[in-house]
């Protein structure tokens, strides 16, 4: 009893660290007002950014805007593999060179985009069938790229785009049909040893909606590097929005993704139409999450947005700051509001053995479907036994699945199953120290049927009662 005490305990002071982290990063921003976006963001220790067309900083307007208000860069297209190896071993780094000396003259930090992208992939790399020659390909890129630029870049973009839309896998593309799943992991590795001080990011779009698949495919990628010691450093999530602006959830992907102990940000950030409230929006959210490092938008004029007759940046074809701008540079500028706290367990795992039966509280056949009625099973500590309390009570399996009372139910013989967490009271459960577990919602006790023993027993809600059927420790 003691040691499940001390394990909920470390999950309580994991979240409050994490909250006075957060209020300790905004305090300066309420002392004081910076004047353009670069400088609001500093204040509290985030950066501002650009994509920028090396072609372009000749145009005045363009260039004065872009060292006046941006103090991060991503090259647009000069660091993309077309550009910089347009074929085999001939590299170019003339145009993202350009790039990077205006960045160090003008003080600003520079993000790399991108090495491993199935986009703007000469026809020579994707022509490639065999898995050794791609794979000294993909490496041979990689650390020449980072190799080149070693030193001036604060994150790379390791690997862009490599999920499918709707789907929680892989989008085929050469380097997945070749190399397989695998290929990420090699190129987020090959990229630490080239450069060890850059952090590296993966980064996608349309991973910004918590309840999307692609979404809880990326986060279970992220999951496991973490876990394994793949080095990643930071997701960046790319936050094309239409005219609506952000998902609503927005704020529990970033809190949930941070919680795995990466930095988040916000990589190329366009709203169709620019609607100030959207803009003010999606800046409120980075600025709640402590481990948001930053935001850069897609371009500087809506004239060079690749979003052609949109209008989504915040800056018009002349230059001028349109309303989306003001909300951006308030938003910046204002205290964060403790925003949501992850959804998912960053407290240690174990687990939950019946007192009564001597199992384990288990997800049969090891589903991750919603609605999968849990059992007990001989204690094995696989990861469908696995059981994390958050700070908000909730009883997570894989790191995203809660422990949870169908329907609300609050009746007694009601079976429990794993679903999505979502907050709801049916999640939230009392790990008492007599070894109860008690569902909020419902009031009553996590009970196996019949204080039956064997594989395959059903678990239940049910009128608390003392019995060691009702009782639970942790392995
Ligand atoms: O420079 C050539 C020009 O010489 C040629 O005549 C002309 C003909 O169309 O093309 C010009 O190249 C264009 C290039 O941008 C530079 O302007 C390409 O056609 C055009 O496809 C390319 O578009 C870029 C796009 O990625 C391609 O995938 C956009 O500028 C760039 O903003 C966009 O950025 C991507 C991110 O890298 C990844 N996430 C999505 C984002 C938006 O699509």
């Amino acid at each position: 009893m003691k040691r499940k005490r001390r394990v909920l305990a470390l999950g309580s002071i994991g979240a409050a660290a994490l909250a006075v982290a957060a209020v300790v990063a905004g305090l300066p921003s309420i002392a004081q007002a910076a004047s353009t976006l670069g400088a609001q963001a500093a204040v509290s220790g985030r950066y501002f950014g650009t994509a920028v067309a090396a072609g372009k900083l000749g145009n005045a307007t363009y260039s004065s805007i872009l060292d006046r208000e941006f103090n991060m860069i991503t090259a647009e297209n000069e660091m993309k593999w077309d550009t910089v190896e347009p074929s085999r071993g001939n590299f170019n780094f003339g145009p993202g060179d350009q790039i990077v000396a205006h960045a160090q003259a003008h003080g600003q930090r520079m993000r790399g985009h991108t090495t491993v992208w199935h986009g703007q992939l000469p026809s020579w790399v994707s022509s490639i069938t065999d898995a050794n020659t791609l794979r000294s390909v993909m490496n041979n890129h990689i650390t020449t790229e980072i190799t080149h630029f070693k030193g001036k870049i604060y994150a790379w973009d390791v690997v862009n785009e490599a999920f499918a839309d709707g789907s929680t896998q892989h989008r085929g593309s050469v380097f997945q049909n070749v190399l397989g799943n695998g290929f990420i992991e090699e190129a987020f590795r090959t990229a630490r040893s080239a450069d060890p001080a850059a952090k590296l990011c993966y980064n996608d779009y349309n991973i910004e909606d918590w309840n999307a698949a692609k979404t809880q495919g990326v986060y279970s990628m992220v999951r496991d590097f973490k876990a394994r010691g793949v080095p990643i450093d930071c997701v960046g999530f790319q936050s094309h929005f239409g005219s609506g602006g952000q998902p609503g959830n927005f704020p529990t992907t970033l809190a949930n993704f941070a919680a795995l102990g990466v930095d988040v940000q916000l990589t190329e950030l366009d709203i169709a139409q620019a609607s100030a409230t959207a803009y003010g929006n999606v800046v409120k959210t980075c600025m709640n999450v402590a481990r948001c490092a930053g935001i850069t938008v897609w371009g500087i004029r809506d004239s060079d947005s690749w979003r052609t007759g949109e209008n989504p940046l915040l800056f018009d074809n002349n230059g001028n700051k349109k309303a989306a701008y003001n909300a951006v540079l308030t938003a910046l500028g204002a205290a964060p509001s403790p925003g949501p706290s992850s959804t998912v367990s960053t407290g240690p795992s174990g687990g939950l053995r019946g007192v009564g039966s001597g199992r384990c509280l288990d997800v049969p056949s090891s589903s991750q479907t919603d609605g999968a009625l849990l059992q007990i099973w001989d204690c094995n500590g696989a990861a469908n036994q696995q059981w994390s309390l958050t700070a908000s009570n909730q009883l997570v399996v894989y790191g995203n699945k809660c422990l949870d009372v169908p329907g609300r139910a609050t009746t007694a013989g009601t079976r429990v199953e794993i679903w999505t967490c979502n907050g709801g009271t049916n999640q939230q459960w009392r790990v008492n120290a007599d070894g109860t577990v008690v569902g909020v919602g419902s009031g009553l006790c996590l009970d196996v049927t019949g204080a039956g023993t064997g594989n395959g027993t059903a678990v239940e809600i049910w009128t608390c009662n003392g019995a060691a059927n009702q009782k639970w420790s942790r392995t």
